[in-house]
């Protein structure tokens, strides 16, 4: 970026500031970015080697997709990224959907603490939608006082001046937000794969979903730009990408706070149309938003891959209805049925949660129907964790955590049978497969996806990666298939 080069060479003599750093974002962070490269290249030359960091993501695409922003910003410093935790700069970047996902990190930054006793340099980070929470903060503050900063999910762009404010500050910098409506993009960002991205539309979430934490850690529904979004993924594209996911907590209501009104079909029509752009996925939907216009949009589409993920979370109508999902058995069934005769090749998947309060045996019966009715290719299946601050954190009636491990195994059963019912339907079949990588295990095969996300090992090379194969299905192995390619 021009203007970076500009404020460096005018005004930053030393390896300090000597004028206000620019008040617009996001030319402020490149301002900040800079001078700690200043900073961070002394440190290299007195040290005699590299300076490294490592990011654990925790949760979500949406966090993977923050993660990558993260490590862009560190490698415009001047960080390397490396493979373990024992690095000069860690990143948690957390998770708090259900409770296991805070006791993950609370273990780990056990283990972080006493890699810092050993390289007291080492910096110490932690955002994400953990540290929304006051009580979590609190805590951190008490219990690891060795965290040097702590930022939230409304404020990740700013990294680099919290890193600036700490070089100097023997204390913890703590930054958190409570909301925000501000869009801070062109950032860097050092993307995990040459030949696939994810895209944000859209931040947050409206729908309060009785059991859900996300609308309180990740703030209100908030869509980019449709200009934005089609310029991002142009230079992607530009830059290599064949495949790109949508993300948001539900794509199906793009647009509609956006000035201009315009629905996540609209938008999905007009990515299509980007020459070069080979697979278009998306995530995540909600039954209740999901239109006849984007099933349509989907059937005519080349580019939008077979697949559609569709959270159920109960096949109960009573109790979707405490869940405030705002649609019942019979909406959620008929919906399927539509998406199946509009797209008979699409694979469809769920996620599922187990023992909400009040659960009856009656209510985890009609989940069980749904799953036999829709066969789903595969399904998260969660057992339900109280998340305080939530609707459903209070309600009495919370289930035996006997009865829901009990309900979690049926449902995993049946899940397993039906896979096994249709783990061969696709043999004998021929499918386009993006090379993603060399096989860990045989490095005389590669491994792909197909259109519907299923997985296929077959006889290929690593200059294959990013490439779009034809590949004949030769035979089934349950979850993925082996193949011949067929060029
Ligand atoms: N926006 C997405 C889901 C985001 S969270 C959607 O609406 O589908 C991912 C999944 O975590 C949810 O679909 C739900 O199944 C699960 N989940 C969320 N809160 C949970 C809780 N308190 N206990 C157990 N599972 C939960
Ligand atoms: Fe959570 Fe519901 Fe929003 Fe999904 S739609 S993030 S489950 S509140
Ligand atoms: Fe977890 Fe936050 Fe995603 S709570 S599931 S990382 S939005």
């Amino acid at each position: 970026m021009e203007i970076q080069n500009e404020i460096i060479n005018k005004d930053v003599t030393h390896d300090r500031v000597f004028i206000e750093a620019p008040d617009k974002e996001p030319y402020r962070q490149y301002y900040f970015m800079a001078v700690l490269n200043k900073h961070v290249k002394k440190i290299i030359k007195e040290i005699d080697r590299p300076l490294t960091y490592s990011i654990q993501t925790f949760g979500c695409q949406m966090n993977a997709k923050d993660s990558e922003k993260l490590a862009g910003i560190l490698e415009k410093i001047g960080y390397v990224p490396v493979d373990s935790e024992e690095a000069d700069f860690v990143i948690y970047n957390t998770c708090t959907v259900r409770e296991n996902a805070n006791l993950k990190v609370y273990g780990r930054l056990g283990y972080l603490g006493k890699l810092k006793e050993k390289n007291p340099n080492m910096i110490i980070a932690i955002c994400g939608c953990m540290m929304q929470e006051p009580t979590v903060v609190e805590k951190i503050k008490k219990s690891y006082p060795f965290v040097d900063i702590i930022f939230g999910t409304h404020n990740i762009f700013k990294l680099a001046e919290l890193m600036y404010i700490k070089v100097d500050a023997d204390r913890m910098i703590i930054d958190v937000w409570k909301e925000t409506d501000k869009i801070v993009e062109e950032l860097p960002s050092e993307r995990k794969y040459s030949f696939k991205a994810s895209v944000n539309i859209m931040y947050g979430c409206n729908n309060f979903c009785s059991y859900c934490i996300v609308p309180y850690v990740r703030g209100r529904e908030r869509s980019r730009d449709p200009k934005d979004i089609i310029a991002e993924i142009k230079s992607l594209v530009a830059d290599g990408v064949v495949e790109i996911t949508l993300l948001g907590q539900n794509v199906n209501s793009y647009g509609k706070t956006l000035e201009e009104p315009m629905s996540f079909a609209e938008l999905l029509l007009e990515i299509d149309k980007i020459e070069g752009l080979e697979r278009i996925r998306f995530m995540t939907s909600h039954p209740k938003d999901l239109s006849d216009e984007l099933i349509e949009a989907m059937r005519i589409s080349k580019k939008v891959c077979r697949h559609l993920h569709l959270p159920l979370q109960s096949g109960s109508s009573r109790l979707l209805k405490i869940m405030n999902r705002k649609y019942t058995k019979e909406d959620y069934l008929t919906l399927v049925d539509k998406i199946y005769t509009a797209i008979p090749d699409i694979s469809l998947t769920t996620d599922i949660i187990v023992g909400f309060p009040g659960e009856t045996e009656e209510d985890f019966m009609e989940t069980l129907d749904v799953v036999k009715k829709v066969e789903f290719d595969s399904s998260f299946t969660f057992q339900y964790s109280k998340r305080t601050g939530t609707a459903a954190a209070t309600m009495e009636n919370q289930v035996d955590p006997e009865i829901v491990q009990d309900r979690f195994n049926r449902l995993l059963d049946l899940m397993k049978e039906i896979s096994a019912k249709n783990a061969n339907k696709l043999e004998g079949t021929i499918g386009d497969v993006l090379v993603e990588d060399v096989n860990k295990q045989d490095p005389s095969l590669v491994t792909g996806r197909l259109s519907n996300n299923t997985l296929v090992h077959f006889p290929g090379k690593a200059s294959d990666i990013g490439k779009i194969i034809p590949v004949k299905l030769t035979e089934s192995k349950g979850f993925y298939y082996f193949g011949q390619p067929l060029v």
